[in-house]
């Protein structure tokens, strides 16, 4: 499979990187865009990037010999970032960063079943380690609790429509791929011009079988204790749920003198970016800054 990530913000994150920083902590490495751009333009710096993804540090193992020692590669889960450090030794960090979500390469990979847009087996852990996969999901929660995630997680306005469906289905033979799952929502969602009918719920089953919002929240509270004085949290963000969790942590931590908040408003990717992108369009980037 080819690379397809493209690192977003890029310019934009690397634009809060200060000369005299020396450690990075990277929590989502993926495609290593970033971490390249870091290590390619301070050459006094040294990663330290984490992936649950098994398949983005394989790919990764290439780039950490072209740095060599300044860059350390983990397989773990950006939440727990103190034990990271701590096991090597490392009391501070200048700069963390985290660029959520699911890399390109894992949407494109059918086996992962990220995608409606690709049959595959319905999946959708990023780390492979965990218990629950989008199969038990469908397959063994209640009505209610299925609704209640596609609404919550999803915002999908038809989550108890669609939540019947599968149960109707279910009950027929299991439901155990991506397309199955799109076929089954697509006979009570209509298509529109605007979104695909299941994105909404691929959406909402992604972040649940990840804990996604929990590991941010986690990772967040955890980040600000570590940072230098003068060290900056940067994450990018990509659906609203995600950046209220982190807009509000800024500002909570502002009110208490810890932050600074750098970005007023989100900093969002240029037209070119956009056009050139697709997964660019919907990114939003803030960054705070450890005043004591
Ligand atoms: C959008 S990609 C990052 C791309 C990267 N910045 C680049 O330039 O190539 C997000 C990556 O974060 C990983 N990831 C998502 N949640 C994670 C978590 N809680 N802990 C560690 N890695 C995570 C995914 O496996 C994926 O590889």
């Amino acid at each position: 499979m080819n690379n397809v990530h493209r690192p977003v913000l890029l310019e934009e994150v690397i634009s809060f990187v200060k000369d005299d920083y020396s450690v990075v902590f990277d929590g989502t490495f993926g495609g290593g865009g970033h971490s390249s751009e870091i290590l390619e333009k301070f050459k006094r710096i040294k990663v330290i990037a984490v992936d649950i993804d098994e398949s983005a540090l394989f790919r990764g193992k290439e780039k950490a010999k072209e740095y060599n020692d300044r860059l350390l590669l983990i397989k773990e889960n950006f939440k727990n970032i103190d034990k990271v450090l701590k096991e090597r030794g490392v009391e501070k960090v200048d700069f963390i960063l985290a660029d959520l979500g699911v890399s390109s390469n894992l949407l494109e990979d059918k086996e992962r079943g990220f995608s409606f847009m690709k049959d595959g087996p319905l999946d959708m852990r990023m780390d492979r380690d965990l218990k629950i996969d989008a199969r038990f999901v469908i397959n063994n929660y209640s009505v209610s609790e299925l609704a209640e995630i596609f609404k919550t997680l999803g915002e999908e306005p038809r989550a108890l429509k669609i939540a019947r469906q599968i149960n109707e289905e279910r009950k027929k033979a299991p439901i155990v791929t991506t397309k199955g799952l799109s076929d089954i929502i697509c006979k009570v969602v209509r298509k529109g011009r605007g979104l695909h009918p299941a994105t909404l719920v691929f959406q909402a089953l992604r972040i649940y079988v990840n804990r996604e919002l929990d590991s941010l929240k986690e990772f967040l509270n955890r980040s600000v204790d570590l940072l230098s004085k003068g060290g900056r949290v940067a994450i990018i963000s990509f659906h609203s749920l995600e950046d209220r969790i982190v807009k509000n942590f800024f500002r909570e931590e502002e009110k208490k003198g810890l932050l600074r908040i750098l970005t007023k408003k989100p900093v969002t990717p240029k037209y070119e970016e956009v056009r050139t992108n697709r997964r660019a369009r919907s990114a939003k980037l803030r960054v705070a800054e450890k005043i004591v």
